[in-house]
């Protein structure tokens, strides 16, 4: 049997995130969030040094002693783990978020992260959400999905997900927040935010976290056999 790749990317706040392990615990794949190694690696370049064009310019230096371990169970939330320090927490907020982005545009930093994501496909397969994983570091993936919403809808969303972290934020500084980002990671010159000639679109705006999983589900069931 041959490992079996499921890539869900877009842009933040999207619910890529939520489909992608629901996809994975139905599938019984492993499950990996991508950008959740972009913001670990960002925090502990930022605990490590706050000046972060000093760490960008010399980034060799910087991530020589980073390791970096995600892991995913059926039926448990994934972790994340830095020289083994829980991280899965602290890396939820906006600071980290845009750390990330400026991290993300750099190729030691992606190459480096590449190899980490590369690890995570094992039997029966794997679903990988992120923002390049079915562009570039899963191309030959056998089904690629790409989730848009408006950036509306997407703010309201992550305002709700910091709500229930006990973190206050307003929703108009959030969509500024994310227009930045979307920005940043689409035009950026390294695997920029795109959708794969070959991925399905989805658009999330009006439909809930279930009926995207269901749309999902089905497209994957009518194009992949024996699953
Ligand atoms: O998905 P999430 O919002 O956690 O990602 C944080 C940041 O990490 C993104 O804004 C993006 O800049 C970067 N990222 C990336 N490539 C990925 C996943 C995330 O560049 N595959």
């Amino acid at each position: 049997m041959t490992c079996k790749i499921i890539t869900i990317d877009g842009p933040s706040g999207v619910g890529k995130g939520t489909v992608a392990s629901m996809v994975a615990e139905e599938l019984g794949f492993n499950y990996l969030d991508s950008g959740s190694l972009y913001r670990s690696l960002a925090l502990k370049l930022y605990e490590k040094n706050n000046n972060f064009d000093e760490v960008i310019d010399d980034l060799d230096y910087w991530i020589s002693d980073i390791s970096i371990d995600f892991q995913y169970k059926k039926g448990f939330k994934s972790r994340i783990f830095v020289n083994n320090e829980d991280f899965t927490e602290k890396i939820r907020t906006e600071k980290v978020a845009e750390l990330a982005s400026r991290i993300a545009k750099d190729r030691r930093a992606r190459d480096m992260l590449e190899v980490y994501q590369r690890k995570y496909l094992i039997e029966p397969g794997l679903v990988a959400d992120g923002r390049d994983m079915g562009t570039k570091v899963f191309f030959k993936a056998d089904m690629k999905f790409y989730l848009t919403a408006s950036v509306e809808k997407r703010a309201e969303r992550r305002l709700n997900q910091l709500k229930d972290q006990g973190i206050s934020a307003n929703l108009p500084n959030l969509i500024q927040k994310l227009l930045l980002r979307d920005k940043a990671d689409t035009e950026r010159l390294i695997s920029p935010l795109i959708p794969a000639k070959d991925a399905i679109t989805i658009d999330t705006s009006n439909i809930d976290a279930l009926e995207v999983f269901n749309i999902t589900m089905n497209k994957i069931r009518e194009n992949l056999k024996n699953i």
